[in-house]
Order: structure tokens, then sequence, then C-alpha cells
């Protein structure tokens, strides 16, 4: 995914900064090549060493040193690559970053590249809730800057929080999905996706729901709209807002949804993260159900229709991509094989949503993709690819970025 590709990497000065030399074996095992510049603090936490043997090329240190600044200088490091990260990003490289200060050789190629910047922060809690990395973290965004992380976790210093490196798999999905052909690889196709939760009324003011948050699929609305998508997203009830740039149908019940998702057909690719009401009410009063002295009120579920399952196996205008979801709590894997199986999707991601994860409703994921052999309805499990616990953008933009690759491969759609 990153053959030819150029990527000048940063390194400032924090414990995080051991993190970078998986990311550089990662770029490389994709085909990119990488350049380093070490922060003076950088090299307090890993070697110049390290760092020439696993990007295969000198490493960058000084602003002053004539022999570099003569064969290589620091407007020529930025000229040569494609893409600069910057990671860990501290906050000092924030903060002279969003000034525009150039004092040594990282601050000084920011300040001159015409090319993109992309930031993978680090650091202390309170140093990133500080209101002077807020204010930089607002205006580097403006200045057109991108962001992978903060992830949330314990950190080195033995605080907990908003604070750590994103996971080298991450910030990979971040650089490939940078690197998404500039013409749009999913331009002219249309994707459909289903997310949050439904609402199921059991009078006109309870309903049955569960903790989906929707961010997952609205974040895939995204990333497939950013990759050149036209995008229908038909949304439950949910708070997150509605993605720009995105269709968005709003529905409260899983029959609503069904309706919305055949109004919105035919699509090309169809991703299902919706969290769906297996039953509704069918004696779901007209009036507020009142307590009586003969005791708790009987509610009669019958089940809801499988949108997933309904999309799956249509003998016409099928997608050619149909994506599904496995919410599981146990013997994730299990479920989720015997899930793709019943439904005849093509693939299924799926994560373990016990309340331990903090998936549903949190801002993480860890999945895994398991696909039919072959396109259509297929019995065969020909692959199983775990993820590392990502953010639910980097979730996105990965699953965005294995479509494109699919698609271009086997020229589904
Ligand atoms: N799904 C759907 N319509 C339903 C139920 C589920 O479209 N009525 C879709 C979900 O959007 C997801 C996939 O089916 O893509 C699996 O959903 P999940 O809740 O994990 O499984 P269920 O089919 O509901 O089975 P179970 O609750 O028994 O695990």
């Amino acid at each position: 995914m990153l053959e030819g590709k150029r990527v000048l990497l940063v390194i400032g000065g924090g414990i995080a900064a051991y993190k970078c030399l998986e990311l550089i074996r990662l770029i490389k095992k994709q085909g990119g090549a990488v350049r380093v510049i070490l922060t003076k603090a950088g090299s307090e936490f890993v070697t110049p060493l390290s760092l020439a043997s696993l990007s295969g090329d000198k490493v960058y240190e000084d602003l002053f040193s004539l022999t570099d600044e003569t064969a290589m200088g620091h407007i020529e490091l930025s000229r040569s690559a494609d893409l600069v990260v910057v990671a860990p990003a501290t906050a000092d490289l924030m903060a002279k970053a969003a000034n525009g200060l150039a004092n040594d050789l990282a601050s000084t190629t920011l300040l001159a590249t015409d090319k993109a910047v992309l930031m993978v922060p680090a650091m202390n809690v309170r140093m990133w809730q500080h209101p002077a990395t807020q204010r930089n973290h607002r205006r580097l965004l403006e200045d057109g800057v991108c962001f992978v992380g903060p992830d949330d976790g314990a950190m080195a210093c033995g605080e907990f929080g908003p604070g750590r490196m994103a996971e080298p798999a991450a910030v990979l999905a971040a650089i490939v999905h940078h690197f998404l052909p500039a013409d749009r690889p999913l331009a002219g196709q249309h994707v459909l996706i289903t997310s949050g939760p439904t609402h199921e009324p059991l009078d006109p003011v309870r309903y049955i729901a569960n903790r989906s948050s929707g961010k997952q699929g609205h974040a895939i609305a995204r990333a497939a709209a950013v990759a050149g998508a036209r995008v229908t997203l038909i949304s439950g009830p949910v708070t997150v807002p509605d993605p720009q740039g995105v269709e968005v149908v709003h529905v409260e019940t899983a029959r609503q949804m069904l309706d919305a998702v055949e109004q919105a057909l035919p699509a090309d690719v169809a991703i299902f993260c919706a969290a769906v009401a297996d039953w509704r009410v069918v004696n779901a009063g007209q009036e507020k159900i009142k307590k009586t002295v003969d005791g708790v009120p009987p509610l009669a579920l019958v089940e809801n229709p499988d949108i997933l399952a309904t999309v799956s196996q249509k003998k016409n205008g099928r997608p050619g991509l149909v994506i599904g979801f496995a919410a599981e709590t146990e013997t994730v894997i299990e479920h989720a094989k015997a899930k793709l199986a019943r439904k005849g999707c093509d693939w299924i991601i799926a994560n373990d949503v016990s309340p331990a994860t903090g998936i549903m409703g949190g801002d993480f994921n860890s999945v895994h993709l398991v696909r039919a052999s072959g396109t259509g309805s297929s019995p065969g499990v020909s692959e199983i690819e775990s993820w590392p616990r990502m953010d639910k953008d980097a979730v996105a933009r990965a699953l965005v970025a294995e479509i494109v690759k699919t698609l271009d491969r086997e020229g589904w759609v």
C-alpha cells in the first residue's frame, strides 16, 4: 500500500519514542521509505543506531551540521518526502509548530515544509489538557495538520487519561489512508452504512434500546466520504453529529431502518454497523402504559427483520460487497464465523462488547476481520485478521483502505 512513498519521520523526546521503531518496520513492510529526523530530546529515548538500522538511511539530528546541510539540508529533507509524520508529537513540538518557531532541525523542517503533516501526540495527561496545548492543537488543525490519537489509558508517569501515543498500527492506518489515490479511490461508488442503536417503543414514552453510540458507524461514513464515495448513512437515535458530506437518514426503529435501507439501494458496498434491536413489542400501547393493581403489564415480543441477512440474500440488486458487524460477549470469532455463514454476507467485523472492554459507547475498538471465501454468500471462511486496538476513526480508515484494496484486486464493484 505504500510502494514508492517517502515518509519523513520527526521523532520528539518522549518515552513513547520507542514505538517509532515498530512504526518504521511497519511502513517499510508496506513498501514505504522512511527518513528520520531525531530531536536532541528524542535521542535520549531511542538511539540513532537503531533508527538508522531499521530505516536503512542516515538519521538527521543537527541543523548546523555542515556535512548534513550541504548533502541534505532542512529544505531538502522536506522536499524529498511525500508526508511528514511527527511522533511522538510532544507538547513542545506542537507549540513550536503552532507558533512558527524554528530553532532546531525538527521545527525548522516543519516550518519549511509544504507537505502534509500528520502528528501523533504523546504527553502527560495534564500537559495534553492544558489550555495552551489545546489551543495549539486547534491552531494546528486549522493549519491543516492531521492528528492520530492521543489514546486514553495508563501512562508511563503513573497517571491515567488521554496522552498515550497511538499504537504504531493505528499510525500506519492513517498513513495508508493519506496515500489513498488523490483521485479518491471510491469516487463513483455508493456506500450504504447503518449506524447506532434502534429504539423499539413500548408506548409513546418508553422504549427498548441498547448502548450503541453510533461512533464506529459514523466514523466509517466519514472515512468513506473522504475516500470519495457517495455515502448514505442510515442512523438510529444517536447524539454524535451527522458527518459532513454524507446523506444522513434518521430512523428510530428496526423496521424504519430496513425501509430506509431498501429506499437507499442500490449500493456498491453496504456496511451494517447498527446494533439493531432483535425484538420489538407487538402490543406497544398507543397511550402511556399505566400501573394497575393487576401487576406488571404483559409484553409480547416479536423478532425484528434482519436487515443484514435481507440485503445479503437478495437475488437481485445485492451490493457487490456486504459487510456485517458481530457484537459478541464470548467466543467472539466462533460466533462471528457462524454469523457470516448464517447471514450470507462477505465480511464480518467482530468485536467483543463485554462491558469490561469499554467498546460499546467508547472511543476505541479492537476488531477481527473475518472474510468468506470468494464473493456472495459462501459458507467457507478463508481468512481471519485480528487488528490491534485502535480508536474508532483509525478502525474506519483501515476498513476503508481494506475495501479499496479488495475492490482494486478483485474488481467486485
Ligand atoms: N443486524 C441487522 N438486523 C438485525 C439484527 C442485526 O441488520 N435485526 C446486523 C447488525 O447490523 C450486524 C449484524 O447483523 O451487522 C450482527 O448483529 P448482532 O447484533 O451481532 O447479531 P444478531 O444477528 O442480532 O445475533 P445475536 O444477537 O444472537 O448475536
